[in-house]
């Protein structure tokens, strides 16, 4: 029996949802500016506090860095991980640049407590746990983070600022000196750390895969599941300009192409 509440859908506010989820981008250099009232970074807080999380554990804490002393600590921190990250890890060309957190007007650190995947489902019989349930509790747990995190960066976008979401926090040395810089315990690990800042210009649009290659309708459309090549190309010849250059001139960058074989033109750093 259908119910007697009158069923609309609200596509105007779908679209103005979508407008936002479209518009926030990964910007990495930020206009220096005026500080963003605490009331605001409250607010975008806030769009992280009502993330969805398994067995609402909310296993997170957000920290608002706007201190500009502190901002500038932060920033120091990360800029050491995106230093080791360039010498150690191929293929990131631009992480050495990540000194422009040095102009964020604030910086939202999400540490996460991973003792709340206890709160996950655990079989009773030990090995089952192990094997059926055990691995997906740290997945709910990292998903849930990731929900409060992009939350904060839709929200940043809504109100006019620019945001990164920058990952090296989870790794062990960063967040030691981050717990030990923002006094969290060592249960908690800052897996998102988001630099908001006042945007350089209109952020440009980013690559995409095309809407009918990722929407299956009522089951896998098989020829358009990606492959192993697939996952080989894109990190041999096109990840650097995915991640860093807008849709156009990643193109531009696939047309060029040289054939199987010859060696990737060196990225120019533009982005
Ligand atoms: C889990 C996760 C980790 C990320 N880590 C980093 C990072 O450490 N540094 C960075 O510059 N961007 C990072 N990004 C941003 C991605 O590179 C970016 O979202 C992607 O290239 C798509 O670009 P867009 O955000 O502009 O649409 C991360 C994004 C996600 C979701």
């Amino acid at each position: 029996m259908p119910s007697k509440t009158k069923q609309k859908l609200n596509v105007k506010k779908l679209t103005q949802l979508l407008d936002v989820i479209r518009d926030r981008r990964s910007v990495r250099s930020f206009d220096p500016g005026d500080r963003v009232p605490r009331e605001t970074l409250e607010q975008i807080a806030d769009a992280g506090r009502w993330a969805p999380s398994g067995a609402n554990s909310q296993p997170w804490e957000i920290c608002i860095i706007e201190d500009p002393q502190r901002v500038q600590e932060v920033a120091s921190v990360m800029a050491s991980q995106a230093d080791r990250l360039n010498e150690h890890c191929k293929g990131f060309p631009h992480v050495h640049k990540k000194h422009w957190v040095h102009d964020s007007v604030a910086i939202l650190a999400v540490f996460v407590d991973p003792r709340w995947a206890d709160t996950y489902p655990v079989a009773l019989e030990e090995d089952l746990d192990r094997t059926e349930y055990m691995e997906n509790r740290s997945n709910i747990l990292l998903v849930s983070a990731g929900a409060a995190i992009q939350n904060l960066q839709l929200a940043t976008t809504a109100v006019g600022l620019t945001s990164a979401w920058l990952s090296g926090g989870g790794e062990p040395q960063t967040a030691l000196e981050l717990q030990k810089l923002l006094s969290f315990p060592s249960s908690h690990i800052p897996y998102g750390i988001v630099p908001i800042g006042w945007p350089r210009r209109k952020a440009e649009s980013r690559w995409r895969r095309p809407i009918d290659e990722v929407v299956h309708w009522n089951g896998a459309i098989e020829a358009n599941l990606r492959t192993q090549e697939d996952i080989d190309h894109y990190l041999a010849k096109e990840r650097r300009h995915s991640i860093y250059k807008d849709a156009e001139a990643r193109q531009q960058h696939l047309d060029r192409l040289p054939s199987d074989g010859e060696i990737d033109p060196v990225d120019d750093g533009n982005h």
